[in-house]
């Protein structure tokens, strides 16, 4: 269907907008030479402080969850809602305005699975909570929150092939992104959240 290509690929452009970079340039501070050099909110709080930290989590999260909403609100199948939601991530963490970098889709797929299912993004954010406040390693609370979303949705939503393996795939992309956190975890120096 091409109606839904192309709101697939409008979902990209939208999830590719760079708010922690833009809001760190209108601030005068290239968030991608500071920190983790990461322009997602864990970062952009590390360079530029909590406030504007949650100021991008915030608009990060709407771009995921703006395009599945407006699907899930006019009746398209789940299906459908997935696949925007996907390329959303895949923007947020490819951007073309980044030269196909950007960030690692933790806020983007938290409001992409607020819409798919709020039910296991909850229980998913009480995983992510528990591990944070245990370790306060945001990058390890943010892996282990990705591998446990398919694992947990498939069991309690019983969503089609296509559904799941979108799903994996989301999650795959998101850990993928934290190669460097991983690195950095395993030699014991990843930076813990202040
Ligand atoms: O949201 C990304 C988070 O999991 C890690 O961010 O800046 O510590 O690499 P950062």
């Amino acid at each position: 269907d091409s109606i839904v290509i192309l709101y697939s690929f409008l979902a990209f452009l939208f999830g590719s907008i760079p708010f922690g970079y833009v809001i760190g340039k209108l601030k005068g501070v290239d968030v991608r030479q500071h920190g983790s050099g990461n322009i997602g909110a864990t970062n952009v709080s590390r360079v530029l402080g909590k406030k504007y930290g949650a100021f991008v989590l915030f608009l990060d999260a709407l771009k995921g969850f703006l395009p599945v909403f407006i699907l899930k609100f006019l009746g398209y199948p789940l299906e459908y809602q997935v696949l925007a939601g996907f390329f959303a991530i895949l923007g947020h963490c490819f951007s073309p305005f980044l030269k196909f970098k950007g960030g690692k889709g933790v806020a983007t797929g938290l409001g992409v699975f607020l819409v798919i299912s709020p039910k296991v993004t909850f229980i998913v954010l009480g995983i992510f909570f528990s591990v944070f406040f245990l370790t306060r390693y945001v990058s390890l609370s943010s892996i282990i929150a990705a591998l446990s979303y398919p694992i947990i949705f498939r069991f309690l939503e019983k969503p089609s092939e296509f559904t799941s393996l979108l799903v994996f795939l989301t999650a795959f992309v998101v850990v993928g992104k934290h190669y460097q956190n991983i690195i950095r975890l395993l030699k014991g120096e990843e930076k813990r959240f202040k």
